[in-house]
C-alpha cells in the first residue's frame, strides 16, 4: 500500500496516470478538482461559489479543499490513496500531513511530473473527456477509436472543461507557479520527491511512477 502525490502543472497528466493506477493498483484517486466539478453540478452553495473561480482559473480557498480531502479519507483504499491535484498551496500540504499522521499513515511518495509550458497548452486546449464514465481523450495524441464514442462505456457524451481554454490557462500556470511549485522544494526537504519526464509517451510515464512506487 503506497499514499503518493502527484504534482504537476495544468495538463501534466495527473488524471490520465491516476485512473491507470486505480485500474493496476487498486489505488483510490482523490482529485480535489473532480470533486469540485461535482460540487459545482450539485447546485449546492459551494458549487455556487467555487464554479466562477475555477472557470478564471484561480484556486479555491484552502478550506473547502482541506474539508473535501479529509471527508474522503474517512474511506478505505486497500492500495492507497492518489492526491492528484491536492495540495497545491504549502497550508494544504501542512493539512495533508496532519490528516494523514492522525490515521497513523504517511506519504510514501511524492512524484513531480515535468512538462514544459509550450506542451501544455496543446494538451490542455486539445483534451476532451467522457461525460458518463470520465475517460480523458485529446484530439491528436489519444483520440477515441470511433470520433464521437467514448472507448470504454460506448458513451456519446464528449465534454470540454470551461477552464480548457487559452486565457484560463495562463492564469492557472500563474496559480502553479506562484503557489503550487513551492511544494517540490517542501517535499525535496521533507524527503521522498521523485521526478519523472511527463514529456514522454503516456506507457513511458506509467513506467516510470511504477518504478518510483516499486522502489517504496
Ligand atoms: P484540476 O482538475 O486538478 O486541473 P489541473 O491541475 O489544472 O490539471 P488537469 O486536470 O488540467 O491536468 P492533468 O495533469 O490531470 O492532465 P490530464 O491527465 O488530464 O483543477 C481544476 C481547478 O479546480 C483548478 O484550476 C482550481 O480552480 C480548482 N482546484 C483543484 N484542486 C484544487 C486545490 N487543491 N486547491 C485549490 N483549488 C483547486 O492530461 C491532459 C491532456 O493531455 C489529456 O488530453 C491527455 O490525454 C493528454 N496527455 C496526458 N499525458 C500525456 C502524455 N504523456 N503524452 C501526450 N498527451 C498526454
Amino acid at each position: 500500500m503506497a499514499n503518493i502525490i502527484l504534482l504537476g502543472p495544468p495538463g501534466a497528466g495527473k488524471g490520465t496516470q491516476s485512473k491507470r493506477l486505480v485500474d493496476e493498483r487498486a489505488m483510490v484517486q482523490l482529485s480535489t478538482g473532480d470533486m469540485l466539478r461535482e460540487a459545482k453540478t450539485s447546485g449546492t452553495e459551494m458549487g455556487k461559489r467555487v464554479a466562477a473561480v475555477m472557470e478564471r482559473g484561480e484556486l479555491v480557498t484552502d478550506e473547502i479543499v482541506i474539508g473535501l480531502i479529509e471527508e474522503k479519507l474517512k474511506g478505505a483504499a486497500a492500495g492507497g490513496f492518489i492526491f492528484d491535484g491536492f495540495p497545491r498551496t504549502l497550508k494544504q500540504a501542512d493539512a495533508l500531513g496532519d490528516l494523514l499522521a492522525r490515521m497513523g499513515q504517511g506519504l510514501d511518495a511524492v512524484i513531480e511530473m515535468q512538462v514544459d509550458d509550450a506542451a501544455l497548452v496543446a494538451r490542455i486546449t486539445g483534451r476532451y473527456t467522457c461525460g458518463n464514465c470520465g475517460e480523458v481523450y485529446h484530439d491528436t495524441t489519444r483520440p477515441t477509436k470511433v470520433a464521437g464514442t467514448c472507448d470504454v462505456c460506448g458513451s456519446h457524451d464528449m465534454k470540454r472543461r470551461a477552464d480548457d481554454n487559452e486565457d484560463a490557462l495562463k492564469t492557472r500556470l500563474m496559480e502553479y507557479y506562484k503557489k503550487t511549485s513551492p511544494l517540490i522544494g517542501y517535499y525535496y526537504a521533507k524527503g521522498g520527491l521523485s521526478t519523472v519526464d511527463g514529456l514522454a509517451e503516456m506507457d513511458a510515464v506509467a513506467t516510470a511512477i511504477a518504478k518510483v512506487l516499486d522502489r517504496n
